[in-house]
């Protein structure tokens, strides 16, 4: 569904037919999709700028235009990325189109079983868990449902980071959805492969615990360091998605 969403070519007629129910009731999606995609490389772009040089990108979804090791391999070659994702297509379209490229590997894993991933034996050829780590979870959190404990599984994976370590989330929200918009359209997800759960400010910063939010803090997608020249979309305040970064003390 989000591979249509974007723009891409690697759907089911299925996925065509479900996006544009959620588009019928959400017109903005396929923007909201695109925003997403952008506080992710400006998000990749930071945290490379910043030394990290090793990324674990967990719902990586299908290898889109402008991934993160072709942002991160932008600011720093040496960069080694992990894509998770519990989706087998994924898997199958990854590995293909990354086949032979040094540094970057991809794992089917599941987001619910945060230290299998982080314990994954492919990953670990790539990833030394002693050393600063970026952990990308854009657009996945909110397929987690409050019963298998989405916090609980953002705390294990801050615990598995060492110090100096970097958490970047995004996460869809009701907090501006006047008229019910959102809620009616993350409904079309019901039945889907993954239902949508909307949360609000408070629950995506405990995501966080006890790391340090860079600046801006958590904001909407448009409002996380925008690029100097952007113009800022009108509804840039009343975005229904969270975006934000946090370190690690230490
Ligand atoms: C909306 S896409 C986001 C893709 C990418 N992270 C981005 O922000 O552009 C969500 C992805 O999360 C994956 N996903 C959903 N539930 C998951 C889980 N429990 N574990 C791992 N991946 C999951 C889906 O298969 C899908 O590829």
């Amino acid at each position: 569904m989000y591979d249509y969403l974007l723009g891409g070519k690697d759907n089911y007629a299925a996925d065509r037919e479900a996006v544009r129910e959620v588009v019928s009731r959400a017109p903005d999606t396929p923007f909201m999709a695109r925003e997403n995609r952008a506080f992710l490389r400006r998000a990749v772009r930071f945290l490379a700028a910043s030394g990290i040089r090793q990324f674990v990108d967990i719902g990586s979804g299908l290898p889109t235009q402008g991934n993160v090791h072709e942002i991160a391999h932008q600011v720093a070659p040496d960069s080694r990325v992990v894509y998770v994702d519990i989706d087998p297509v994924v898997l199958t379209h990854g590995r293909a189109l990354l086949a032979g490229r040094p540094g970057v590997a991809v794992i089917q894993g599941d987001a619910r079983r945060p230290d299998d991933i982080m314990d994954d034996p492919e990953l670990r050829k790539l990833v030394d868990v002693d050393r600063p780590v970026a952990v990308l979870m854009f657009a996945v959190l909110h397929f987690i449902d409050d019963a298998d404990d989405p916090q609980g599984i953002a705390a294990s994976l801050r615990a598995a980071m060492a110090p100096g370590s970097y958490l970047a989330i995004s996460h869809v929200t009701d907090d501006f959805d006047t008229g019910g918009r959102v809620r009616d359209a993350a409904a079309a997800y019901d039945s889907a492969t993954s239902q949508i759960t909307l949360r609000g400010r408070t629950d995506v910063l405990r995501m966080f615990g006890d790391f340090e939010l860079v600046e801006p803090g958590l904001t909407t997608l448009s409002r996380w360091r925008p690029d100097p020249n952007a113009t800022l979309p009108p509804d840039a305040d009343r975005q229904w998605c969270y975006a934000g970064v946090g370190r690690k003390p230490g």
